[in-house]
């Protein structure tokens, strides 16, 4: 079958609910990924920073292959030996107590809603379903009822009400605007260090530090999506160690199994995790020991290959290769480690389907702004040869008209 067999199945038998480029992929290896015609791309998205690790990483498959011989799920009705060993793992990485182990991202983000509630009335002694969490404008969390009833996003809101309430909106990098909406039934602040999906949104410098300090001020908990940010992406394990914050609950996902498995989690240390007691919350995939031993597996790969600092390395030129780019388009190149939003005064899709035709896959995110996040294994040589094709397209659609 050919590229336009498999669309046409999708289309006709798939929801509609994304609109991706018109590439089939069958392979994938480290950042490059081949489609079923046998061309080759390189990968600036690395599913949505899901394969930090580079796709289908030896070390993870073995691990993968080798527990899936043994034992895949037990419920959390009874225990396994995997799922203690990423407990330990992820405290000693992060220095948290506790974690909570989930499937998706969205599924974090509510287990770290409940949990930050559960603290405002078992601890802090909120009044009863009067709690309320202070998110930012211009965030993404996920998908579920719940989170979109908190984006102001209406692509993702619009046609899903009624929405959950007890979710304030306050100006994402305006620590004083954070202030103003902080009341008595404030149990959290739920952000994320640098908006993802929002087009990477780097807060103002300090932003962080303050909402760290009003939030222990008030006694709010200080809640860090990390989902995106976090494992690496940003040139730091976590996107907040730039402001040398420390959340009281951190919610991690994605790079979590290196793109093998849907694993998230959110850290805290016991006196928060503590709130949450047998039978209030759970997922019958959660901690399983498939997801546990390609968790430790994808977490230790992160270290063994340096992958942190890597990205740091890594961004700093990328960036600075980007930047370099003279066109009258580009209106903006930003980003921390290898997560870089290239800005542009017009439609990005053009651009990236462009690059598609170059061998270079990424997504606009929002209109007019191209993410490369490529994984983090990505070398200096591929990032020298992925900014010749992105100058070459740039000046290539500089005079064309959309
Ligand atoms: C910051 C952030 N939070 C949460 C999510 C949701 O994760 P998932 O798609 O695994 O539910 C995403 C996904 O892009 C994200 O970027």
């Amino acid at each position: 079958m050919l590229t336009k067999d498999y669309i046409e199945i999708e289309e006709k038998y798939g929801a509609h609910n994304y609109h991706p480029l018109d590439v089939v992929i069958k392979e994938a290896k480290g950042v490059w990924v081949t489609d079923v015609e046998g061309n080759r791309y390189l990968d600036c998205l690395a599913a949505y920073s899901a394969v930090n690790q580079g796709h289908c990483h030896p070390k993870i498959y073995d691990v993968f292959v080798e527990q899936a011989k043994h034992v895949t799920l037990t419920s959390r009705a009874f225990r396994n030996d995997k799922l203690p060993i990423l407990y330990k793992k992820l405290h000693d990485m992060t220095g948290y107590d506790m974690a909570l182990p989930m499937n998706s991202g969205a599924e974090a983000v509510e287990t770290a809603v409940k949990t930050a509630r559960r603290w405002g009335y078992d601890v802090k002694g909120i009044e009863n379903n009067k709690a309320e969490i202070i998110v930012a404008d211009g965030n993404f969390h996920g998908r579920t009822t719940t989170i979109v009833g908190f984006s102001d996003d209406p692509s993702s809101y619009g046609g899903f009400g009624p929405f959950t309430p007890g979710f304030i909106f306050h100006e994402y990098g305006n620590a004083e605007d954070l202030k103003s909406k902080i009341s008595k039934n404030t149990c959290a602040v739920l952000i994320e260090p640098i908006q993802g999906e929002g087009g990477i949104v780097i807060p103002p410098e300090g932003y962080l530090k303050a909402v760290a300090q009003i939030c222990k001020d008030n006694n709010v908990l200080f809640i860090c999506d990390e989902i995106q940010a976090g494992l690496g992406r940003s040139g730091k394990l976590f996107a907040h160690y730039y402001e040398d914050v420390r959340p009281d609950i951190v919610i991690i996902g994605k790079a979590l199994s290196g793109g093998y498995y849907p694993v998230s989690a959110i850290l805290a240390d016991k006196e928060i995790m503590g709130v949450i007691k047998p039978g209030q919350h759970g997922s019958t995939f959660g901690g399983n020991p498939l997801a546990a031993a390609v968790a430790v597996r994808a977490l230790e790969v992160l270290e063994e290959e340096n992958l942190v600092q890597h990205s740091f390395e890594m961004g700093e030129y990328f960036i600075s290769k980007l930047r370099a780019i003279d066109s009258p388009h580009i209106s903006l190149v930003r980003g921390k480690g290898l997560w870089i939003g290239f800005v542009l005064d017009r439609k990005a899709r053009p651009y990236c389907e462009k690059l598609m035709a170059e061998g270079i896959l990424c997504k606009e995110t929002h209109e007019n702004i191209i993410r490369f996040a490529p994984p983090l294994v990505i070398t200096k040589d591929e990032i020298d040869w992925a900014v010749g094709k992105i100058e070459k397209v740039v000046k290539e659609l500089d005079n064309v008209q959309f």
